[in-house]
């Protein structure tokens, strides 16, 4: 039976009536890490791995949530003046309801099951899948009209506001807007997105460390700050710098005296990136997949030098695949910390690839990886049910 049709039978048995079913999927990015934040820029693509969310009105303002990720049922009623965060995968959700609210768009309570596809704490945006796929749900129920670049950022509110977490746009934005076969090429400060073709014959694969990562952790909110210190001090010697987006490197080296040296190091790592996404979009234009494959490897050392958010075994499965044959290349992708790497590997070899990433990753860490041979997948949409 399709995904959908399990999902439907499984909601009418636990709540009785039929529901509409919703889907948004995670992301990887192909590259621009902790730039979004910083008003910059960023290559993201929409997987093929979904949160599914099946909805059913209420006559009241409760929302009934279950998930068959977490066996778990929790009720909350919208109207509840004390609603506050709980550290669990509800939050999510309550976060983007009241987000929506907070924008005028008033929702009504729901039976909601939820099932997500997206590994948790993997670094493919699990938590932006779950948002996006229940806020657009929750709008579409209260036969609202759907924007989705105000869905993006009332799911970025939930995040910020409820949540916890200091998020940038990019994984809100990605799971909203994704297109099948595409990566966007997306300017965090206007918003404005371009599709970019990608090759057909080159597979996305993500490789999961294991190690799990979570952003609302304080060294993801500690590293946004560092970028605004450093944004406090060059914008006192260069008044026209309202983000790290408006400084070059250039710029930053001719005034990395008044910077202290790791506020230094996170914006070179900032001001780097920015300049390499726009560059491996030019390469992927152009269908220069070798240089695209270099500024991926410059991304991660940065991120692993200068931005100080990579590990271990991240930095080991990078190193892998970047000997293995029909690789273009290869980084961490997400907030880092664990989580996942994002390789570009030519079709044809992408079963081989991870077979033997399979093999040499286990016998380096002792620990199985999951591995993912994807292709860019579109954004929220209704499922037929
Ligand atoms: C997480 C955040 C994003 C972005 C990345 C790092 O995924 O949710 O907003 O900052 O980390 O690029």
């Amino acid at each position: 039976m399709h995904a959908s049709g399990v999902l439907t039978r499984r909601f009418e048995e636990l709540f009785g009536k039929s529901p509409r079913i919703y889907q948004a999927p995670g992301r990887v990015n192909l590259i621009g890490e902790h730039t979004d934040y910083n008003d910059g820029f960023v290559m993201p693509a929409a997987i093929g791995l979904y949160c599914n969310v099946a909805i059913a009105k209420r006559s009241d303002r409760v929302l009934l949530l279950h998930s068959s990720n977490m066996a778990q049922s929790t009720s909350i009623n919208l109207d509840d003046p004390g609603l506050a965060r709980r550290g669990q995968w509800t939050d999510y959700v309550v976060g983007t309801a009241l987000a929506l609210e907070k924008i005028g768009c008033r929702v009504s309570g729901a039976d909601i099951l939820i099932e997500g596809e997206v590994p948790f704490g993997s670094g493919l945006s699990s938590s932006a899948a779950i948002e996006v796929a229940a806020g657009y749900a929750l709008l579409d129920l209260a036969g609202l009209p759907i924007d989705l670049l105000q869905l993006a950022l009332a799911c970025q509110r939930a995040e910020n506001e409820f949540v916890g977490a200091r998020c940038g746009i990019m994984d809100q934005y990605i799971s909203a807007h994704g297109q099948a076969d595409h990566a966007l090429m997306l300017d965090c400060r206007s918003l404005q997105s371009t599709p970019l073709p990608l090759p057909e014959d080159v597979s996305l694969v993500v490789c999961n460390t294991g190690v799990k990562h979570s952003i609302a952790g304080g060294e993801y909110n500690q590293r946004r700050a560092q970028c605004e210190d450093g944004v406090k001090r060059l914008a006192s010697v260069l008044p026209e710098v309202r983000a790290l987006r408006d400084v070059t490197p250039a710029q930053l080296d001719e005034y990395k005296k008044s910077l202290p040296e790791t506020i230094y190091q996170r914006c070179r790592h900032v001001v780097t990136e920015n300049e390499r996404v726009q560059q491996a979009a030019e390469a992927l234009e152009a269908g220069d997949l070798a240089r695209f494959g270099e500024l991926m490897a410059a991304s991660h050392r940065s991120l692993r030098d200068d931005y100080e958010v990579s590990c271990a075994e991240l930095d080991i499965m990078v190193e892998l695949a970047s000997r293995q044959s029909g690789v273009f290349g290869a980084r961490m992708t997400g907030g880092g910390f664990g989580g996942c790497t994002v390789n570009l590997v030519r079709s044809d070899s992408s079963q081989q690839f991870r077979q033997s990433m399979t093999r040499q990753y286990e016998s380096r860490t002792g620990i199985h990886p999951e591995i993912y041979v994807l292709s860019a997948a579109n954004g929220v949409h209704r499922a037929a049910s």
